[in-house]
């Protein structure tokens, strides 16, 4: 069984699919850790996030790998720097690259291609596995979203509108790229979570699944 779960930025996909998964025993994947990791591999590496054409050529000596939930690059675990300012405002660049896009797309359909999952991400029900057994889209409006965010940040989180911009930006690029962009697919269920506790949501996907 295959659960596609997309949307933007903030929308509480992670923190459901996580619960729906341990509900269901199904594997659990952020896609937005690898573009999040190969990001900042890419940044490490020195190079500029908008040089398509390097970012290619590092591609053939790449490999992803995941273990025990956790993303590698080239064995590499970069989880502890993902959700750092810089990776998440270059993250939308590089993932609007065509050939990191079918560079991850391969990689999680030959990994969890006849693995049971429900996988969270923007292009999942659209791109990754158009044909999943069940889509969820959830959405939440863009001041809900940021609230969300600055309480995980709490003493961290500087300034609220500060967040806010960054959320409706990348969003944006999200929206708005050439190949693989967020989108609902038509025969995704959409859930608007704006006035709905993270269980109230696990609920209506476990209820719509069986
Ligand atoms: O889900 P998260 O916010 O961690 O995703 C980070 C970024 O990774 C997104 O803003 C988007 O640019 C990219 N992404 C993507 N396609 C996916 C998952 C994430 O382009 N399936």
């Amino acid at each position: 069984m295959v659960v596609a779960v997309d949307g933007p930025a903030g929308a509480g996909k992670s923190s459901i699919a996580k619960i729906v998964a341990s509900k269901l025993d199904l594997e659990y994947i952020d896609s937005g850790a690898i573009y999040r990791s190969l990001t900042k591999k890419i940044l490490d590496s020195g190079l500029k996030i908008d040089d398509y054409t390097a970012i290619e050529t590092i591609l053939t000596t790449t490999e992803l790998n995941i273990v025990n939930k956790k993303v590698f690059v080239n064995g590499l675990d970069y989880s502890l720097f993902i959700r750092e300012k810089d990776v998440t405002d270059a993250v939308p660049v590089v993932s609007a690259n065509p050939p990191v896009r079918s560079f991850v797309n391969g990689f999680l359909n030959k990994f969890f291609g006849d693995k049971p999952v429900i996988m969270d991400g923007r292009d999942i029900g659209t791109e990754v596995f158009p044909n999943a057994d069940y889509k969820f889209y959830l959405d939440a409006s863009v001041e809900e979203r940021a609230r969300r965010r600055c309480d995980e940040l709490g003493t961290k989180c500087q300034s609220f509108e500060e967040i806010k911009s960054s959320i409706s930006k990348r969003d944006y690029n999200d929206m708005n790229r050439q190949i693989g962009p967020l989108k609902k697919a038509d025969d995704a269920i959409y859930i608007d979570t704006t006035q709905l506790s993270i269980d109230e949501v696990v609920n209506k996907i476990i209820e719509c699944i069986k």
